[in-house]
């Protein structure tokens, strides 16, 4: 008698045999394989890696604040940041170098850093914010970063709403955490920042930019807002 193959019953409801989950399993694998080759290569081939390596910074995104810190001037000796989307720390160990004070905050774990405060948790998540506002005191800061970005799902106008939304909220965070005259940077995606939310940032910002660091691959389509200057 042939055996009744495996089933399991999925959250809708829905039963699978074995055989559908195993071609499905050897389908997924043949993706990931293909991407993560992608990703091997580049990393393999991408002079940024090396440096970073060389250099002991935790990831090559260091070298585009690097840049904009050199270009845009965004913190000195004296300036509290704030990290959103820190890890694994590329950023927060730039501005752990030049500022007085980090914080940062991420979804994920943090091997922690000089000077730097983290906050393990969701950034959208009120009871993170509460830990934020618990840890300044009432305290302004005088730079706030945000390099979070979604898990990207491939629907280009989902991941834009997606990444708009957490810039937005950052954005908002401007208003009750960021010194006058401090300075926002966000990552937004290619199309820039959307204009009803670029319109806000420019009316509390002195100079607002799109900029695209060299470190930043070609082929990505993030590009980075910078704002200089709050102003009320
Ligand atoms: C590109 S990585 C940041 C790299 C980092 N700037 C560095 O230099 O190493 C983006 C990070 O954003 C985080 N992230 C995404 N959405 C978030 C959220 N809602 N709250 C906190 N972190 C978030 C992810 O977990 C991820 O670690």
């Amino acid at each position: 008698m042939e055996a009744t193959p495996w089933k399991f019953e999925s959250s809708s409801g829905h039963q699978c045999c074995s055989k559908t989950v195993l071609c499905m399993t050897r389908v997924l694998n043949k993706k990931l394989k293909k991407s993560s080759k992608k990703w091997m290569q580049r990393q393999v081939n991408d002079p940024y890696v090396e440096q970073a390596k060389q250099e002991g910074y935790r990831s090559r995104a260091a070298y585009k604040l690097l840049e904009m810190q050199r270009k845009f001037k965004l913190a000195n000796k004296d300036s509290v940041v704030l990290d959103l989307g820190a890890a694994p720390g590329g950023w927060s160990q730039v501005m752990s170098e030049i500022a007085r004070d980090v914080i940062a905050i991420d979804l994920l774990d943090m091997a922690q850093l000089p000077n730097v405060e983290f906050i393990k948790g969701d950034f959208t998540d009120n009871n993170v914010i509460r830990e934020l506002n618990q840890l300044l005191q009432n305290q302004k800061v005088d730079v706030i970063l945000s390099d979070m970005a979604p898990n990207i799902c491939g629907i280009k106008q989902v991941d834009h709403l997606r990444i708009i939304e957490l810039v937005e909220m950052a954005y908002d965070f401007c208003h009750v955490a960021l010194k006058p005259g401090g300075n926002f940077v966000a990552k937004v995606f290619q199309g820039g920042t959307c204009s009803e939310l670029l319109d806000k940032i420019k009316k509390h910002f002195v100079s607002v930019k799109h900029f695209k660091p060299l470190a930043s691959r070609k082929e990505s389509s993030e590009i980075y807002l910078v704002a200089i200057g709050y102003r009320l």
